[in-house]
C-alpha cells in the first residue's frame, strides 16, 4: 500500500515547525512549538501530535525532510535540505510570482532571489549579528516592556519615530533606553527600532536585488511593524503568506513529496 503522507520539519533556533502533506500535496496539518534545548525533543513531540490529529501512525509517513539550524539532530529524517532551498520552495509553491524571499527568523536573516522556475539564483545571509533578526526585536520588546506579539502594532501607532543610529543590538538597546529616560513616547521608540531592523534587512536584500514579488517568511513576518517598515522603505509591496513561520517546513514537506511519491 502506498504511504499517505509526507513530512517536512524545520528545527530553528527558537521554534520547531512541521507540515504534513497528503499524496496530492494538500495540507493535512501543520504546527509550531518552542524549540527548547536543541529542538529534537520538541520536534518529536510536535510530529507525534500532528500525526495523532490526522489519525496517522509514523509508519504511514512516506518520506521525511528536515531543515533548519537543528536539522542534524533529527535522526528519523530521510534527508536534510538547506533552509535556503526550503524557504524558496515553500514560498514559490504558495505564490509562483515570487522572485525575492526574505526569511527573518530568531537568529538569522536570509534573502533569496528566484527565477521564473522557482530556482534559487542568488542568496545572502546574516548569521553573524543579532541586528536584523528576531532576536533584535525580542531584546528591544523586553527593554520597552512590551509583549513581542504587540510590538509591531505599537510601532504603527507612532507619528514621530525617533532615529536609532546604532546598528549593533547592544548599542541600539542603550540608545532606546536613553530615549525612554528622556520621556520619548514608547511607540516612537518602537517605530525607530522597527525602521532600524527594516533598513538592516533591506541592506541584506540589496545584495541579491529586490525584484518583485517580494515575500517575507519566518516568525518576524508576523510582526506588522516590520512588514510596514520594509514596505515603506523599499517602496515595494511585501507579501506575507497565511502562516509565514511554517514556509520552510512546507518547503521541506514538498521536497519529501517529490522524493517519497511513487
Ligand atoms: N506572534 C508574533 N508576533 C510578532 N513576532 C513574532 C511572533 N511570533 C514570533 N515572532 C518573531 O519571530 C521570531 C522567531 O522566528 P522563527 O520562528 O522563524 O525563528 P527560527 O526559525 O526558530 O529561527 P532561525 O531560522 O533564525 O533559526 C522571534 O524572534 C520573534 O521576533
Ligand atoms: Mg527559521
Amino acid at each position: 500500500m502506498t504511504k499517505p503522507c509526507f513530512l517536512g520539519v524545520d528545527i530553528g533556533s527558537l521554534t520547531v515547525k512541521a507540515v504534513l502533506l497528503d499524496a496530492g500535496q494538500r495540507l493535512l496539518t501543520r504546527g509550531v512549538v518552542p524549540a527548547g534545548y536543541g529542538g529534537q525533543e520538541a520536534a518529536e513531540a510536535l510530529v507525534a501530535r500532528l500525526l495523532r490529529e490526522c489519525g496517522l501512525t509514523p509508519d504511514e509517513i512516506a518520506y521525511t525532510v528536515v531543515t533548519g539550524y537543528g536539522r542534524v539532530r533529527f535522526a528519523t529524517a530521510d534527508e536534510e535540505v538547506s533552509e535556503i532551498s526550503c524557504h524558496a520552495r515553500g514560498a514559490f509553491h504558495l505564490c509562483p510570482a515570487v522572485r525575492t524571499v526574505i526569511d527573518i527568523g530568531g537568529q538569522d536573516s536570509k534573502a533569496m532571489r528566484l527565477d521564473a522556475q522557482g530556482r534559487v539564483v542568488d542568496f545572502a545571509m546574516n548569521d553573524k549579528c543579532a541586528a536584523g533578526t528576531g532576536r533584535f526585536l525580542e531584546v528591544m520588546a523586553a527593554a520597552l516592556d512590551v509583549p513581542i506579539e504587540q510590538f509591531g502594532a505599537l510601532a504603527l501607532q507612532s507619528e514621530h519615530p525617533v532615529a536609532i543610529s546604532s546598528t549593533c543590538t547592544v548599542f541600539a538597546e542603550s540608545e532606546a533606553i536613553s530615549h525612554i529616560a528622556r520621556g520619548v513616547a514608547k511607540q516612537d521608540v518602537a517605530a525607530g527600532l522597527h525602521q532600524a531592523i527594516a533598513s538592516r534587512v533591506l541592506g541584506l536584500a540589496a545584495r541579491v536585488g529586490l525584484e518583485a514579488e517580494v515575500m517575507l517568511t519566518g516568525g518576524v513576518a508576523l510582526n506588522v511593524g516590520v512588514v510596514a517598515a520594509l514596505s515603506r522603505q523599499s517602496n515595494q509591496r511585501i507579501t506575507v503568506p497565511a502562516d509565514p513561520q511554517t514556509v520552510g517546513a512546507l518547503g521541506a514537506a514538498l521536497y519529501a513529496w517529490h522524493k517519497g511519491r511513487r
